[in-house]
């Protein structure tokens, strides 16, 4: 049985071509560290890791490529930037759609005297404006959000998010985990202060490599959670003030950032847009198919604007994670059952605690098997 992956808002496969290789080749060929060795092989491996900062500069419209902030993804950039930002007595908004990547980080502040307050979003899961504008005290520390959600595609409007919080002097931190790579993002005209990413999802480069971009401003609030030898100012025992040395202590991951690298390059070559259309050429399919299906309940937007590739669904009258067993014991239909690691956000569109399946197409993702797999849920449910 031939598989079928819908599961790229998990993890995006196959990745771009190149990665693999640039990969392999660093550990081969290159396999030094940069920033510690006065040779020629540090130095040019070194020249790769700024223009691995560049590209994401120029893909993310911002122009400051010592501001990229290596980490190992979305998960490790949240917790540097809302612990070390955020303090006993400081208020912090967010939104009823978020990840546990932002979720836990703000839970664990709260434990310590944060107060975190939820802005509520509609059952379709897009954000509740007024009730922004009502939850945005002056004084509020930080908003925190979404770019666009990982259980329904829902877009999020951080532009207009970001401009509001900017009026109060509220720093906006966003998490681009699943439009990084897909839908524009311009960092200086949103005024946004930080974007967190993700390497391994809409960039299609690989797993443990992603960070943050920030603004000088907000860096010079953030204290590093980690500290440690970065190869600069070695005479000090203090951490470094300048970045990216002040946030990236320790070997950085330069196999990921080599495969990065090369995804970046994939990327400016054939031009995001033309990757994000395909795949909304399969969701436009996968939406129409599915919505045709009476056991079922397509969750989020049903339309195609405002969302990206990730369809989840609800199966009405048989258990979720049955029907994603089903998809792949009997279809070879890789998908992803259960909460997305998203409890509020099911909260919000009422699929909690039962979860629901999500279907994310990629950009080799083939009419043929959105075709197959709107027959196999056909199939699965019953229906003729
Ligand atoms: C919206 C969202 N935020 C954060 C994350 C976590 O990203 P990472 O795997 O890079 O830590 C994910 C990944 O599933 C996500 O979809």
């Amino acid at each position: 049985m031939s598989k079928i992956y819908l599961d790229n808002g998990s993890t995006s496969f196959p990745k771009a071509p190149g990665v693999g290789k640039a990969m392999a080749d660093f550990i081969e060929k290159v396999g030094v560290n940069i920033g510690r060795g006065g040779y020629e092989e540090a130095y040019s491996a070194a020249e790769v890791v700024l223009d691995t900062r560049e590209k994401l500069c120029r893909l993310f419209h911002f122009d400051r490529p010592e501001n990229v902030i290596f980490q190992s993804g979305i998960t490790a950039a949240m917790n540097v930037l809302l612990k070390g930002l955020l303090k006993p007595g400081d208020r912090v908004l967010t939104t009823s759609m978020e990840h546990n990547a932002v979720m836990r980080p703000l839970r664990q502040l709260e434990e310590s005297g944060v107060e975190v307050v939820l802005i509520p979003c509609r059952g379709d899961g897009t954000l509740d404006f007024e009730a922004l504008i009502d939850l945005a005290t002056p004084g509020t520390r930080a908003m925190v959000m979404t770019h666009a959600s990982n259980m329904c595609g829902t877009v999020m409007p951080v532009k207009e998010v970001a401009e509001y919080c900017q009026t109060l002097g509220i720093w906006t931190i966003v998490d681009c985990a699943q439009t990084a790579g897909i839908l524009p993002i311009d960092m200086e005209d949103w005024g946004v202060d930080a974007i967190a990413f993700a390497g391994h999802k809409g960039l299609l480069g690989p797993q443990g490599i992603g960070g943050f971009l920030i603004t000088d401003d907000l860096a010079a609030e953030v204290d590093p959670l980690l500290s440690g030898g970065t190869g600069s100012i070695s005479h000090l025992e203090t951490v470094p003030e300048f970045l990216p040395d002040r946030f990236e202590p320790g070997t950085q991951n330069l196999p990921g950032i080599f495969g990065l690298h090369a995804a970046l390059t994939y990327l400016e070559q054939t031009g995001i847009d033309a990757i994000r259309e395909h795949e909304m050429a399969c969701t436009a399919r996968l939406l129409e198919g599915l919505s045709r299906l009476k056991g079922i309940r397509i969750v989020g937007r049903t339309q195609l604007t405002g969302r990206t590739a990730v369809v989840s669904v609800e199966f009405l009258h048989m258990d979720n994670a049955d029907a994603a067993f089903l998809l792949e014991d009997k279809y070879g239909i890789m998908t992803r059952c259960g909460l997305h690691c998203a409890p509020r956000a099911h909260m919000t569109v009422g699929t909690f605690p039962q979860g629901t399946v999500r279907f994310a197409p990629g950009r080799e993702t083939t009419a043929a098997e959105i075709d197959a797999a709107i027959a196999a849920v056909k199939e699965i449910l019953g229906e003729n």
